[in-house]
């Protein structure tokens, strides 16, 4: 279609945009370019893949590969769990979370410095993006409870700007310690970068320091013997990516100073809407069956998302991790190889029509946009920014006006639209988006809870690092010559791993505190390194 025929764009959406006032949220799939016979075809394998959730929410070995139960849907109704052990688990983490973090806010649990003012969430992935994502949407400068920092990287140098910030602060400042395996190596790092921080200042970190994690993890021993103020539980039957209605989302959420009832109610709410088994009424329904659509149930096209709300500009993140890590698998459930996934990015709106939003007009045609709008501006009123007009009409007329332009270039998009943001709202788009990949999972076969790629990453690094500690012994015992990779790798009879060699080298050497100095010769790869 070179120019949209506004009748039939009309009629279009009159049938395919749908609004859940209950929820306040509106999803419209009218440009899509799908068939009714598509739609025939897909709701019978919908159905399928609503009684499988059915299963899953009665607690059913969803994740086959780890022989876990799914229970993200039972955190915000612990009515629906499965066991009444559980039930009361759920319930009574929620309850502390309340309790823990009053005690904050009134200063009956206080720092060095008296009251916490500031914490820092560690953690990475599944164990940051929610509450990073949250954290931005829902801040209000001047009236938020504490200040929140993120150390979700072992970058040394990221790490050193937040203590910066903080230098004179650590006495105000709770440090949460996210972890639900309590292993991972990122997480750990940045603990003991901060609790040598605080030992540096002469304070004691443990007085500062709360734990989410897993029973019996590495982390909950630490937190156990170190004496840290307090623990809050992660379950095998949560995963990473679906933990932001568990206290990994909620603690951080309720130090901030967010209603974190409401924002339950909201995931709730949509946890129901999105049970129903018509269709027409079920919004993630319909956003799995357009993701097969659109990709062709095989990936073959991206996934942006395009928020035109700054609040939201970490939701393309959140949700990268959450349909890729859930989704992009090799095997599928029967053991096929499927290299099944769909590619997600995304920032926000009308910022990305001045950076890729070209490309997506006019270049190569290998997306669909999923748009996401709000529909009410700012809280009170607006100035007219020409006449008649505000801001806020510009933010949504680019909305439009990119759907539009998109759409004349046959470019398809999804819109979801929300009122505002807020924790209820802001509850519905997780609840919305866990379950659509969940259904979208069920259509492709795969098990979207486990992450068998990530571990693969830990445990290769994992490997580096060895292999620096036996280099570096080579080194050190033979300081008086200076030695090429290739040396190396002969000295240390690992012929073939020249490249690890060179690599590991080459970045200790750019690190005069490790005491390894790189001499450059006219051939790079016979570059010498010795001690010195
Ligand atoms: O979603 C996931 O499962 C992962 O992204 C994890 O959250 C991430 O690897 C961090 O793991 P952990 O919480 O065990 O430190």
């Amino acid at each position: 279609m070179s120019q949209t025929d506004t009748k039939s764009t009309w009629e279009r959406f009159k049938r395919f945009h749908s609004e859940f006032p209950s929820i306040g949220l509106g999803i419209d799939i009218s440009r899509m370019n799908f068939t009714e016979d598509f739609l025939e075809q897909i709701k019978p394998r919908l159905a399928k893949a609503q009684k499988a959730m059915i299963q899953l929410e009665a607690g059913a070995i969803a994740n086959p590969d780890e022989n876990r139960m799914v229970g993200h849907y039972w955190l915000r109704n612990s009515a629906t769990a499965p066991t009444e052990e559980i039930r009361q688990a759920i319930d009574q983490t929620l309850e502390s979370i309340k309790r823990f973090s009053d005690k904050i806010h009134n200063e009956e649990i206080k720092g060095a410095s008296g009251l916490f003012r500031h914490f820092i969430v560690i953690g990475i992935g599944g164990s940051a993006l929610g509450p990073q994502f949250v954290s931005r949407a829902l801040k209000q400068p001047g009236e938020d409870k504490m200040t929140p920092w993120f150390i979700d990287n072992t970058d040394p140098d990221g790490i050193d700007l937040i203590k910066s910030k903080l230098a004179n602060l650590l006495g105000k400042t709770l440090v949460i310690v996210i972890s639900k395996s309590g292993g991972t190596k990122e997480t750990r790092n940045g603990m003991l970068e901060m609790q040598s921080a605080y030992l540096a200042a002469g304070l004691n970190f443990s007085e500062h320091a709360v734990a989410v994690t897993g029973e019996g993890s590495n982390l909950a021993k630490i937190a156990e013997t170190e004496g840290w103020i307090q623990r809050f539980p992660m379950w095998d039957w949560v995963g990473g990516r679906t933990s932001e209605t568990s206290a990994v989302g909620l603690l951080p959420a309720a130090l901030q100073g967010f209603e974190i009832d409401e924002l339950l109610r909201g995931a709730a709410a949509c946890d129901c809407e999105t049970r129903n088994k018509s269709f027409e009424k079920n919004p993630a329904a319909q956003l799995a069956a357009m993701w097969y659509y659109a990709v062709e149930g095989r990936g073959s096209k991206d996934m942006v998302i395009l928020p035109y709300k700054d609040r939201l500009e970490l939701f393309s993140k959140y949700l990268q991790q959450l349909i890729m890590e859930s989704l992009g698998k090799e095997l599928d459930l029967d053991g096929k190889p499927v290299n099944q996934g769909i590619s997600v990015y995304g920032n926000k709106g009308s910022t990305d029509q001045h950076a890729y939003v070209q490309q997506l007009r006019e270049g190569v045609h290998n997306f669909f946009v999923t748009f996401i709008r709000v529909l009410q501006d700012r809280e009170g009123s607006s100035i007219e920014v020409e006449n008649g007009h505000t801001s806020g009409d510009y933010l949504d007329g680019f909305y439009q006006g990119t759907r539009d332009a998109l759409y004349n270039n046959s470019r398809e998009s999804i819109t979801l639209s929300i009122t505002n943001v807020d924790e209820y709202s802001t509850g519905v788009l997780v609840a919305l988006f866990e379950r659509a990949v969940g259904y979208y999972s069920d259509l492709i076969n795969v098990n979207a809870y486990h992450q068998p790629g990530v571990e693969a990453g830990k445990k290769a690094a994992g490997e580096v690092i060895k292999l620096q500690a036996i280099i570096v012994d080579f080194i050190n015992e033979n300081k008086q010559k200076a030695h090429t990779a290739g040396d190396i790798a002969a000295g240390l009879n690992i012929s073939g791993r020249e490249e690890d060699v060179y690599l590991i080298c080459q970045h200790l050497s750019a690190n005069p505190d490790r005491g390894i100095k790189k001499a450059f010769t006219n051939i790079w790869h016979e570059s010498t390194f010795q001690r010195g």
